[in-house]
């Protein structure tokens, strides 16, 4: 299996996790980091809709906390029929952690659908 295809798998899988009775729309994330390790996220709602978080922002926590610095390629997965796109929080979240390098996958049930890099997600950002 290649790395798209793993990272695919795994955010498949951490979607099957997530906390999402508000919404119904389960997330999935998976990063690739530069220590060579997958981490993964869901995203995790809360009766407090606003306090709730994207599976983005759970597989980053995952990476730093145990030690990863940079994301080199990362797949955000919603089993939908249509693509799912970051929020521009998250944008911003991958961004401190991306260079012009990092390949973002956004992929729906069928797959990988298309792939970014952070600057067409966030052009001239802070
Ligand atoms: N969500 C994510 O986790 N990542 C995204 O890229 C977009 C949206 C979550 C937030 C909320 O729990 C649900 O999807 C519906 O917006």
């Amino acid at each position: 299996m290649n790395i798209k295809e793993k990272l695919f798998q795994t955010a498949k899988e951490a979607s099957l996790n997530s906390f999402s009775p508000y919404s119904n729309f389960p997330v999935g994330a998976a990063i690739l980091a530069d220590d060579g390790n997958i981490y993964k996220g869901c995203n995790v709602e809360n009766i407090s809709y606003p306090v709730g978080i994207c599976a983005e922002s759970a597989a980053i926590a995952a990476m730093i906390c145990d030690g990863g610095k940079k994301i080199i390629e990362m797949v955000i997965f919603a089993p939908s029929d249509k693509l799912i796109s970051p929020c521009g929080a998250c944008r911003q979240r991958i961004k401190e952690f991306a260079d012009n390098q990092t390949i973002i996958h956004l992929a729906d049930k069928n797959g990988i659908q298309k792939s970014f890099t952070i600057e067409e997600l966030l052009p001239f950002s802070f």
